[in-house]
Formats: structure tokens, C-alpha cells, sequence
């Protein structure tokens, strides 16, 4: 219903004055010093870093936060936000403003890792082998943040911000399972934060274009014939297979990848047999590969297969290979849309200072952020939280990894000021005079 009112709406707009870059200067510099300021505000401050510090003791593996959840919709509740829930059985999706179109969507992850922290602070975690040790706790509290700024402007909101709390980020393709219900099918552009500990409090970094890797695993089972090491002509060595296997898998990114082009194949277990004397019945091994393309990853996907069924082959074993597709469905890879990138730069650079917004490098680190990027305009960026002085300088995924709360400000005044000044910019699209048929309502949304 919403997509249709939008599309309708759409077709009166003029093409040609369609454009980010149209957004009052003056206009931008007062709303995000206003977000900022408001965002450092003891009270707000206080508020979210409380909830940032809740989540954290008490951390949920993906498709497991209920108590997230149920802290989420608790506050939105106090907040007097409305919220579909549960979308993706623990997730939340809230609304605030006009109930119109465009939708401008801003995503937190809520899962946590199964890590065993190692920080001794008040604020530790309170579960055995549960951390978030990603961040995604302070996701979910920079979105709370962004949320209470929202909604006390949402009487000047120029169309709907949908604040989407999503479950499962860590291999779980929690944003495909968001996406499949549908109640995200009219947002238009989708904005994602996520901290990161190796650029200080207070900048910010992001890319256009492709910026993490599509990704998959794999694991692979040999199945040979065990016998006495004393008789290995009455074997087939399920570890020699696994062995040559390893070694020949190399070769596709060496030999069989354009240099110019990034990919990864790499084994990260290999078990196989017990004792010096005995050549085991069988062996495993799985790992990870990644790519920049997705024509890239289903070709890694294919000839991961063939090197591992022909290695059996030659050595008279048979090999087993799953892609686990249904637990651990590949992800495609991130690609953060130009005109929605340059327009959050430019409210980062307004925020807070041209030279604190950076370049970040494309690694072969993924997201399923992706899922959205594949369905509609999305960017994500980086909100530093590096202070050596509190050796908030230790990698995502470590159980060392600790951040400067200082940073929670920063991500909530950036979320909401990205949110508004997006619905800004596209109100200012003025009617046309007169109808002009060349321009397609695709067309227009999609500038
Ligand atoms: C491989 O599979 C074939 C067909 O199922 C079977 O006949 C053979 O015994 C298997 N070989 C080994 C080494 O397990
Ligand atoms: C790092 O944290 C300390 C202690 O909170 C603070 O005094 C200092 O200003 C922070 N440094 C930076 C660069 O933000
Ligand atoms: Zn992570
Ligand atoms: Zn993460």
C-alpha cells in the first residue's frame, strides 16, 4: 500500500530536480549540531549508554534475543513509538512520522557471539561464553538514541523512518529472514552502523560501492579405508586426500582468480585419525571463501566441490562437500549505493569535521547487511570507538574487545541526522509543471 501512495506520488515529481546534493547547507549544519548536542546531553547519554550496558550483561546468540527484544520494545513502549514485532521471531521493526512515504530505514544488529569475555569491568558479561564482542549491543542502544531524537521531531518528519532491530547478524542471515516478511518492502533507502575499534572516537568511515565480501562455507568429508600404517597398500588414506586437497585448494585463487580480483579460500579445521599407527577410515575439513562478486563466489562454490570429489577420486576415497546452505545461507556482498553514501558522508562531514570522515578499505570481512543492499539503496558506515587510554583498541570478535562509550553519541546523532535530512532531500523534489512522460517512477526513486 505505502509503495503504491510513493509510486503514485512519484510520477509528479520533476527528474531533473532530483538530487542529494540539493540539501540546504545551512539547514544541515543546524540539525546535526542540534542532534549532536542533544545526543551528549547527560540525560540522553546516561539513558542510552544504560541501555547499551543492560544488553551487554546479559548477551543472546542470534535468533535467541528475546530478552533484547523484549528491552527494545520496552522502550518504545515508554517512548510511545509503535512497532510490528516479532518480525524474524525476535525481531522489531518501529515506525515513526507521517506514516507516508519515502521510508527511510535505520538497521541495528542485536546478537551476541559465543565468546567467553575476558574484560573485568562493572559491566561484564553475565553469561558464561557469551559476549557481544561485535558491538552489536551498542547497535541496538545508538538506535534506541536515534530513535527518542525521531520521535521528538516527528512532527516534522517529511515521510516515515522505520527503525529496524534485527536478529542473527553472525552467520545467521538474520536481515534475509527481516526482509522475507514484507513489512520492509517499501522502504527506499536503508542506513547501517556498526562500531568499529580501529579509528578513534569521533570519526567515522565508509565507501562507495562494494566494501565487504560475499561469503560462504564449506565442509568436506573424506571417506577412505583405514587400515595398519604398517599396510597402507590395504588403505585408502582419507588423510592423504584431505592433505592434497588443502594444498590444491590454494590453487584457485592463485592460479584460477584474476590477481586484479579478491578472493579467499581458506580451511580452518582438518581432523582426521587418532594414533601414529593407523591410517583412519575417514577425515574432515571446512573453511570459509569469500569474493567481491557474486559470480565470483559461485565460482569458488563450484570449484571447491570439483577439487575435492576429483582428490578423492585419484586416491580411490569418496568426499562428501556441504555448503550448509539452509543454517549458513551465503551471503552476497556489500555494496553501499553512491548517492546514499555521498549523502551520509556529507552529513558525517557536517557532523563532524570534513577531515574525521574517512575512506574505508574494502576487506573480505562480510555482513549480511548485504541482503538489504541487494534489495534496495543501503549504505553502512564505521563508527569509531578506539581509546588506547582505556585499551578500547582490541579487533571486533576479540574477548578483549572493549569500546569508548563516548562513541555512543556519535552513531545516535549520525543515525538520526542521516534519517531526517534524507526525507528533507527528497521533499524538496518540487512537481513538475505540466507531465512529463519520460520519467518513470523507478526512475525517480531510485536517482
Ligand atoms: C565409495 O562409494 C561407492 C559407491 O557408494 C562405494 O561402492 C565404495 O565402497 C566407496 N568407497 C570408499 C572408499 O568408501
Ligand atoms: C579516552 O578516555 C579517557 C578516559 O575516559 C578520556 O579522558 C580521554 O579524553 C579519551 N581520549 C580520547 C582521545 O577521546
Ligand atoms: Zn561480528
Ligand atoms: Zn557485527
Amino acid at each position: 500500500m505505502g509503495i503504491l501512495i510513493f509510486l503514485v506520488a512519484s510520477l509528479l515529481l520533476c527528474h531533473q530536480s532530483v538530487a542529494y546534493g540539493s540539501y540546504q547547507e545551512v539547514g544541515l549544519d543546524v540539525l546535526t549540531r542540534e542532534l549532536l548536542a542533544s545526543a551528549r546531553e547527560s540525560e540522553l547519554f546516561e539513558w542510552v549508554r544504560g541501555i547499551r550496558r543492560k544488553i551487554h550483561e546479559y548477551p543472546e546468540l542470534g535468533f535467541e534475543e528475546l530478552r533484547t527484544s523484549e528491552i527494545i520494545r520496552s522502550e518504545l513502549d515508554s517512548l510511545g513509538i509503535p512497532y510490528k514485532w516479532p518480525v524474524a521471531k525476535t525481531g522489531v521493526v518501529a515506525s515513526i512520522g507521517s506514516g507516508q512515504g519515502p521510508v527511510f530505514a535505520l538497521r541495528a544488529d542485536m546478537d551476541a557471539l559465543p565468546l567467553q569475555e575476558e574484560v573485568e569491568w562493572e559491566h561484564k558479561s553475565k553469561v558464561d561464553g557469551k559476549m557481544h564482542a561485535c558491538g552489536h549491543d551498542t547497535h541496538v542502544a545508538m538506535l534506541l538514541g536515534a530513535a527518542k531524537l525521531l520521535h521528538a521531531k516527528r512532527d516534522q518528519l517529511k515521510g516515515t523512518v522505520k527503525l529496524v532491530f534485527q536478529p542473527g547478524e553472525e552467520g545467521y542471515a538474520g536481515a534475509y529472514h527481516m526482509l522475507q516478511d514484507g513489512c520492509l518492502d517499501d522502504v527506499s533507502a536503508i542506513l547501517s552502523i556498526h562500531v568499529i575499534p580501529s579509528l578513534p572516537v569521533g570519526a567515522i568511515a565508509s565507501r562507495p560501492g562494494p566494501m565487504l565480501a560475499g561469503v560462504g562455507i564449506f565442509s568436506a568429508t573424506i571417506q577412505g579405508i583405514g587400515a595398519h600404517a604398517s599396510s597402507p597398500h590395504l588403505a585408502r588414506d582419507p588423510i592423504l586426500v584431505a592433505s592434497s586437497a588443502v594444498v590444491n585448494l590454494q590453487q584457485i585463487v592463485s592460479r584460477e582468480t584474476d590477481p586484479l580480483e579478491a578472493a579467499v579460500v581458506t580451511v580452518g579445521y582438518l581432523e582426521g585419525g587418532k594414533a601414529h599407527n593407523i591410517i583412519p577410515e575417514s577425515a574432515r575439513f571446512g573453511g570459509t571463501y569469500r569474493s567481491m562478486t557474486m559470480e565470483g563466489l559461485t565460482y569458488l562454490q563450484k570449484r571447491i566441490k570439483e577439487i575435492i570429489e576429483t582428490n578423492a577420486a585419484v586416491h580411490r576415497c569418496n568426499a562428501t562437500v556441504d555448503f550448509m546452505e539452509e543454517r549458513h545461507m551465503p551471503h552476497p556482498p556489500t555494496v553501499n549505493n553512491e548517492k546514499l553514501y555521498n549523502h551520509a558522508k556529507k552529513v558525517g562531514e557536517t557532523l563532524l569535521g570534513k577531515s574525521k570522515v574517512e575512506l574505508f578499505p574494502v576487506t573480505l570481512g562480510a555482513e549480511d547487511f548485504s541482503f538489504f543492499s541487494q534489495k534496495m539503496r543501503a549504505a553502512i558506515f564505521v563508527i569509531g570507538t578506539k581509546n588506547e587510554t582505556l585499551k578500547a583498541d582490541q579487533p571486533l570478535h576479540s574477548p578483549y574487545f572493549f569500546i569508548d562509550e563516548e562513541a555512543l553519541s556519535v552513531g545516535t546523532a549520525f543515525n538520526a541526522a542521516v534519517a531526517i535530512s534524507y526525507l528533507d532531500s527528497q521533499a524538496q523534489l518540487v512537481p513538475c509543471e505540466g507531465t512529463d512522460q519520460s520519467v518513470s517512477a523507478f526512475e525517480t526513486k531510485i536517482v
